[in-house]
């Protein structure tokens, strides 16, 4: 069936006789979209508000990474941002508005480094901690054996202990600015795939080992860390999410693949397909943007910036408990 022509639509966009004017919210859908118009999917898009005198820090933020995105648009609506990576200096297009300093989760020593150093620079005040950083190795399950740090598997070495290590360090500042300015908070970047992990791989580990399902137990123990640190500080005015961002466009795969030169090869050549069907890392950052900056966000676990239900194991609140506890004789023993 054809169309009927319409009589005005000559008209530029937002002039009486022509198309509607162009409202904040149909440019903020169309930012999130991303620079590839209406071919990558759609996402949920975090209202932006005002943060200026907010100090944030968003560990992660290597080239092309959801952590570099957050950070530039938490910059642009006026937050104090810091920013961390392994080695790399701070990313070109963060400029001088953002601080960097190197991080990696998986040494014990360089977390109570940046946390001494961001302790002494913010005068033992922080307002919110993103905890984004993480890996996602072995995308082909071929280890049966994985790597240890510190006699830990290496997803929970870096994505869960080092995670916790650093907040409960700065969790003093976090309390501190709750107490001074009525809130502080931490939001944890899990993934949907949390449910691969389970509440008995917490403390036995993943048996037979799989990579997946490693991975999957480390974004668990998040999503429980982030419930109890509610629990346990909530009425102080400390609110702590977790973050499923989507199905994102980074290099986390490139570091999963980097076994299989041949696959490293074929992703690269269907790197325009992929980029065309995952998010845009400033898509993937939204739901993070939420649980930073929306008044109404307290706790949970969130998706398309809503709140979401995480898997069966994530809501039993005697083993978040248990791992708290478990996880201060872990801290300990790692030094
Ligand atoms: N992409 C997705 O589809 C997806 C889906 C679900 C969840 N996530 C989660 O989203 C978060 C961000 O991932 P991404 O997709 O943006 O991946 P990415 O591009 O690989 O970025 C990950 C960031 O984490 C940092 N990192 C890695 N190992 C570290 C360590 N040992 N210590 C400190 N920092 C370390 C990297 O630092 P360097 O810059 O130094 O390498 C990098 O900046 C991760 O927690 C990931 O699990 C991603």
């Amino acid at each position: 069936m054809g169309r009927r022509a319409r009589p005005h639509r000559a008209g530029r966009p937002g002039r009486a006789g022509g198309r509607r004017p162009d409202r904040p919210v149909r440019r903020r859908r169309r930012a999130a979209r991303g620079h590839r118009g209406l071919t990558v999917p759609r996402a949920a898009v975090a209202t932006p508000r005002d943060l200026t005198g907010r100090t944030v820090v968003v560990t992660g933020a290597g080239r092309g990474s959801i952590g570099l995105a957050t950070a530039r648009i938490l910059a642009d609506w006026g937050a104090e941002v810091v920013v961390t990576t392994r080695s790399a200096p701070v990313p070109a297009p963060l400029g001088d508005a953002v601080a960097w300093h190197p991080l990696d989760l998986a040494d014990r020593d360089s977390v109570d480094a940046f946390a001494a150093w961001l302790l002494d620079r913010y005068d033992g005040r922080l307002d919110t901690l993103v905890n984004n950083a993480g890996i996602h190795l072995d995308l082909r399950s071929t280890w049966t054996e994985p790597p240890l740090v510190d006699g830990h598997e290496i997803h929970w070495r870096t994505n869960y202990l080092g995670t916790v290590q650093l907040t409960r360090l700065l969790l003093p500042a976090l309390l501190a600015r709750a107490d001074d300015g009525g809130e502080a908070r931490v939001v944890h970047v899990v993934s949907k795939l949390h449910r691969r992990g389970s509440n008995v791989a917490l403390h036995d580990g993943v048996e037979p080992y799989d990579s997946w399902a490693a991975y999957g137990t480390s974004k668990l123990a998040l999503v429980h860390d982030a419930a109890e640190l509610y629990r346990r500080h909530g009425d102080r005015g400390l609110r702590a999410c977790s973050v499923h961002p989507g199905s994102v466009f980074t290099h986390i795969a490139d570091h999963g693949l980097e076994t299989s030169p041949v696959l490293g090869r074929l992703r690269a050549l269907a790197a325009p397909l992929e980029r065309r069907i995952l998010l845009t890392p400033e898509q993937g950052a939204q739901t993070t943007l939420h649980c930073v900056a929306d008044p109404d966000v307290r706790h949970g676990y969130f998706r398309d910036c809503a709140p979401a239900e995480p898997s069966v194991d994530a809501l039993d609140v005697v083993a978040a408990q248990q791992l708290w506890e478990r996880t201060d004789a872990w801290l300990t023993e790692t030094r």
